[in-house]
């Protein structure tokens, strides 16, 4: 059954909009990030911090395709990295999958994460670069996976009635 697959940076506003989307549609909503917690009975950061990052994409892997396994028809809001690690990609673009590149700018992106840094592992081992030339190479690095999603949404400025709409009829067509 078809999956609904929000992607994007951290910040970019993935699970409002997967969240806002899936009431809309009235479909059940799973937040990839949420999962992986409550299976490992863990917050993010605590596993990042005791268990690393590389521990943390394997998990982060398997509880992807747990849920693209599953049968029903449903809303996915990915992680920030999930696309860029273990072939992630490449799950995103099976039958019945259509996926959504939340794209931000750089500016909208720094704005909304300064204020929430601290919750965020990764921006935490950031200690040389400025927030903003952080936010421009990770961005950077990660874009060309981002780019294969099969539909990209320009976020900027947009309220999420808005964002919901767009995406809405995009999947109606
Ligand atoms: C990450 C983003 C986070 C979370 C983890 C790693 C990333 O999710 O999966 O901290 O690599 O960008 P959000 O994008 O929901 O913050």
């Amino acid at each position: 059954m078809e999956k609904i697959i929000i992607l994007g940076y951290m910040g970019a506003g993935k699970s409002t909009i997967a969240q806002h989307l899936a009431q809309e549609l009235q479909l059940s909503y799973y937040d990839l990030d949420h999962e992986i917690e409550k299976q490992q009975q863990q917050k993010i950061a605590a596993i990042f911090a005791t268990k690393g990052e590389v521990y943390f994409r394997k998990i982060e892997h398997q509880v992807l395709q747990q849920l693209l396994q599953q049968k029903e028809r449903a809303i996915i809001s990915l992680g920030g990295g999930t696309p860029c690690y273990a072939n992630n990609h490449l799950l995103l673009q099976q039958e019945g999958v259509q996926s959504f590149y939340l794209k931000a700018s750089i500016q909208t992106l720094t704005q909304r994460l300064e204020k929430e840094k601290e919750h965020r592992p990764l921006l935490q081992t950031n200690t040389e670069d400025t927030l903003e030339t952080f936010i421009a190479k990770h961005l950077f690095d990660r874009s060309y996976f981002y780019y294969q999603a099969k539909h990209i949404v320009v976020v900027d400025d947009k309220s999420v009635a808005q964002l919901v709409h767009e995406i809405t009829a995009i999947l109606v067509n």
